[in-house]
């Protein structure tokens, strides 16, 4: 059986809804405080294994009351979770967002757990990096996923880097990447070229190709998707719907897309499966309580 291996954050987010974000120095009360299981790796992970992919994830938690939770949910949804720490003295990584009327957020972290998955941490769990796929993110310390990076290109594996949040890379990460997905700020971050229209995805992918990367998806917000294959780039338009909460978005973008690659599908249509499973997680609140099941991304795709 093929396999993917996602090495990243873990967090519990404390979301409020409120009518629009509180400027400097301004209290806001807004409504709907909940808490949900989030972290941009623990949340790929998630849309990997809904959308039907056998899924390992390489993290860590804190020793606080909710982390027995978390596991149990990605044990529930058919995670191996054999490779996540529960590190002593510390807590989970917590993420407090804001998110408006319109359906945007904003995002404070507190790391937590996750700084402690180090490339020495890692190392004990080299074999889980023995992978079909390996998926990164930038929530964990940047020498882990390179460490995470090399072993898994050194056996073959198809990695795939979501650059988020937005930071500089070193080079040699990105000559280990086959795969890059990142959104309009990530793409300027790593380029300096803005991303505002279709001509300034071209030239984004284009130097993301000059840096050794085969493969470049530009998410694009409502706009779609600027996808570029070896110096070829076309956009694809996504999914019309009414955006709620676009938290997780991109997070159930790269795990749906991960998922498709794995069961054999090209990459256009395994892109048009990952919007489509992004689609639907905008008209849901939360992070991995927005992220759809197979069935559902299926049936929104008959529809197309
Ligand atoms: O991408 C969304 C995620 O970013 C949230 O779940 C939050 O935990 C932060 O990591």
């Amino acid at each position: 059986m093929m396999t993917l291996t996602v090495t990243g954050s873990i967090n519990i987010d404390h979301v409020i809804r409120l009518p629009q974000f509180p400027r400097p120095g301004e209290t806001l009360t807004g409504h709907d405080y909940r808490i949900v299981p989030g972290g941009k790796g623990a949340n790929q992970a998630v849309a990997a294994a809904r959308a039907g992919a056998a899924t390992r994830l390489v993290a860590c938690v804190g020793e606080d009351p909710m982390a027995g939770d978390l596991l149990a949910g990605f044990a529930a949804d058919g995670i191996n979770i054999n490779a996540i720490d529960t590190v002593p003295g510390v807590n989970t990584g917590v993420a407090l967002i804001q998110v408006n009327d319109a359906g945007e957020n904003t995002i404070a972290l507190a790391a937590g757990a996750n700084a402690a998955l180090t490339p020495e941490r890692l190392e004990r769990h080299a074999s889980a990096l023995f992978c079909d796929q390996l998926l990164l993110q930038l929530e964990i310390p940047l020498e882990t996923n390179l460490a995470a990076a090399r072993l898994a290109r050194a056996q073959g594996a198809n990695v795939v880097l979501n650059p988020a949040p937005a930071q500089a890379l070193p080079d040699e990460l990105l000559t280990l990447v086959d795969v890059i997905t990142p959104n309009e700020t990530e793409a300027e971050r790593l380029t300096g070229i803005a991303v505002n229209d279709d001509a300034g995805a071209a030239a984004a992918a284009q130097a993301l190709h000059a840096r050794g990367i085969a493969t470049v998806i530009i998410t694009l917000g409502a706009r779609g998707v600027w996808l570029s294959e070896a110096g070829r780039g076309r956009r694809m338009p996504g999914f019309a719907v009414q955006a709620v909460d676009t938290t997780a978005a991109g997070d159930t973008f790269n795990g749906a897309l991960v998922a498709a690659l794995q069961q054999g599908l090209a990459l256009e249509p395994a892109v048009r499966f990952a919007q489509a499973a992004a689609a639907i997680s905008v008209t849901r609140p939360g992070a991995q309580t927005s992220v759809p099941y197979r069935a559902d991304i299926e049936a929104l795709l008959e529809q197309d």
